[in-house]
């Protein structure tokens, strides 16, 4: 199986930005966390991260006939992004939300997220473990058919 873990603007600039809400650790940490995890599941990952809505889209529309699985945190292209929305309803891959944040519990521009009118679940404010537990749930309802 090969999962496709997306990550949009500023996740780069995890362990400097807003360590209160985000945590101390860095992208490399979180890189490392889901690339372990790839290995103890036995499956491929592939991890991206761009500031730039239409690389997203781009990463996206390749993972058709590539990916079996994917992981999106969108970012702040959560609130805002139609095109990734279409992009994950075009290639129909199976897809799973996660934030690092509770978003529920934040801003009110944080409560709508375009992605999730596609993606089958949501994992919000379990830190980095979200990534993994989002990885598990695909692994878990596809993995044994790919
Ligand atoms: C985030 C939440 C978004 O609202 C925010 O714009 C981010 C990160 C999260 O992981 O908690 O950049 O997706």
């Amino acid at each position: 199986m090969k999962i496709l873990v997306l990550n949009g603007p500023n996740l780069n600039m995890l362990g400097i930005r807003e360590p209160a809400l985000y945590g101390t650790q860095n992208y490399e940490n979180l890189c490392s966390m889901i690339n372990k995890c790839a290995d103890e599941t036995n499956i491929e990952v592939e991890i991206f991260q761009s500031n730039h809505e239409g690389c997203l889209v781009d990463k996206i529309q390749q993972a058709y006939n590539a990916f079996d699985g994917i992981v999106i945190n969108p970012a702040a292209y959560t609130h805002t992004s139609v095109a990734l929305l279409d992009a994950l309803k075009a290639v129909a891959i199976p897809a799973v939300e996660v934030h690092i944040s509770d978003v529920s519990k934040r801003e009110d521009f944080r409560q709508i997220s375009y992605v999730r009118h596609y993606c089958e679940k949501t994992i919000a404010g379990k830190g980095f473990d979200g990534y993994i537990e989002a990885i598990k749930y695909l692994v878990e309802k596809y993995g044994e058919s790919v």
